[in-house]
Parts: structure tokens; sequence; C-alpha cells
């Protein structure tokens, strides 16, 4: 049985701890899954790590849904939530409803992230109203990137941090069941998490959340473009993939791959009997 939306919001007043990772297909959702995390976030950082993009407002609201439904087919026990690109939300004429249900019924997702905008509320309440759990997204929201004054870290004066604290209530208000925040300074992320019932998931947020996410291929230390100074590279799967394929190379080249227990072969006898028919 998968972990549901109301054992997460009971984790927070059990003082419990809560685990997110992103994963993005099959393979990597079944490993996240058997490892026993609660939330498996299907990111837009799928632009990022996966299709090689610039931007996560590059990516589709398709190539969300096809990554979300491998990654539900993958995991049996992770409460699977789907981010919500730019352009299925925050694009003029986007229908954030009809996005939202298409992670649903096409990907099987339990819930939905938006980042913060300035049609937040609205857009979460609509979504909500329709019986889809919400997770909010505040501090560094990289689909707006453009507008938070060229800092990354939300927070650092009195304004912004008032703003993010606003952010937060509100977003409980419209009833979310968590809120991610993205590269805030340890003392509001406290702050905000003793104000609001619901969990609050970090990012660059310090330790006092009531939960933690990362980038998997960052953890795993398998995206070397850039790395954020709030990463814990916990694997180098990059250095052994790269090992594990030289070595395949090198048995290839010098004929120790395959041998006879990876090949199939006819038996003896029948092939005797039909080798001179062949036409070679
Ligand atoms: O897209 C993503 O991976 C995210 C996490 C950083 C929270 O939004």
């Amino acid at each position: 049985m998968r972990v549901t939306i109301s054992s997460i919001v009971d984790k927070k007043k059990k003082n419990e701890k809560i685990t997110m990772l992103t994963a993005y297909d099959y393979s990597f959702a079944s490993i996240v899954d058997s490892a026993g995390i609660d939330i498996i976030l299907v990111g837009d950082s799928l632009a990022n790590v996966i299709l090689g993009m610039e931007s996560t407002t590059e990516i589709s609201l398709d190539e969300m849904i096809n990554h979300s439904r491998a990654v539900v087919n993958g995991s049996a026990r992770g409460l699977v939530v789907g981010d919500m690109p730019y352009c299925a939300y925050q694009e003029e004429n986007s229908q954030p409803l009809k996005s939202a249900q298409r992670f649903v019924s096409e990907a099987g997702c339990q819930a939905v992230k938006l980042e913060w905008f300035d049609r937040a509320i609205e857009v979460t309440e609509e979504i909500i109203k329709s019986g889809i759990p919400v997770m909010g997204h505040i501090g560094f929201t990289p689909q707006t990137a453009d507008k938070l004054g060229g800092s990354v870290v939300q927070g650092k004066d009195l304004d912004t941090a008032k703003t993010l604290i606003e952010q937060a209530v509100l977003l409980e208000k419209a009833g979310c069941f968590s809120i991610v925040l993205e590269c805030v300074p340890w003392q509001i992320a406290k702050l905000i998490t003793e104000k609001i019932s619901i969990p609050t998931i970090g990012i660059g947020a310090g330790s006092y959340c009531d939960g933690q996410v990362l980038v998997l291929n960052d953890l795993l230390g398998l995206f070397r473009k850039f790395r954020p100074k709030f990463v814990r590279k916990y694997a180098d799967v990059f250095d052994a993939s790269v090992e594990a394929i030289k070595n395949f190379i090198s048995d290839v080249e010098n004929g120790a791959f395959p041998s006879a227990d990876e090949s199939f072969s006819v038996n003896e006898e029948e092939f005797s009997r039909f080798k001179d028919k062949l036409d070679v």
C-alpha cells in the first residue's frame, strides 16, 4: 500500500522526519521505492538532469506526464507527486486544472506540486477543490527565477522573510498538504515550520524543516554540470558506471564477453542433422 497524504501530515504531528527524493523513470523509481522513501517527486528538474535542457521552463506537460507514469509503474509504496511544469499553469491560456487531472488520470500520481507565482493561491484552490492534493513550493522557484531579483537564497531580509511567511500561511489556508522550502535561511525555515501545521520539506533550507528533499541525480553523483551548496553526494554512480562500461568495452574487445553461459545453443545432434542443409 502507498504512503498516504494523511500519513505525511501525521508525521509532522508525531515529530517524525519526512523523506522525499526525485525520480524520473521506472528503474530509479524502483530503487528509491525499495529504499523506503516517503515521497517520490517527479520534479521538473527532469528538464535539466535527464533531458539536458537549460531551464525547467522548457519542459512540456506531455514529457512530465510520460515520466510520471514510468515512476508510478516503478513504485508501489512511495507517494508519487507530479511537478506541474511552467507551461501547464503559469503560461497564458494554460489550463491548470486539466493539467493537474492528467497527472492523476493518465500518470497515476497521488498529488501535484506547484511553484509559487502571482496566481498560486487561486490555482491551488481550484485544484484542491477538484479533489487533487497539492504540495506548495516557495523560496527559490526556478520557473520564475527571473522575477526573484538575482538572488538564489530567498528571505535574507525583513521584506522577503515576511513574504515567505505570508506565502506559507496562505498555502496552508488554501489546503496544501505540505510545502517545499527551497534555498531559505534555516532561521526563516524554522519560523515557518513552527508557524504552520502542515509539513515543510526543505532543500537548502536547513535541518529544522519537517522533511528533506534532494534531486536523486545529485545524491547519486550522476549530474555533474553544477552542484549546489546544499547537495550531499552519497555515492559516485557516474564513476562506478564509467568503470563498468570500460570493463564491458575491454571484455568485448578481448573476447571475454559473452561466455558460453551467456550464449544460446542448439542441441549438437540436431545441429549436425541440418547443418549441411544451411546455405552457407
Ligand atoms: O524539480 C525538482 O526537482 C524540485 C525539487 C528541487 C523540490 O522541485
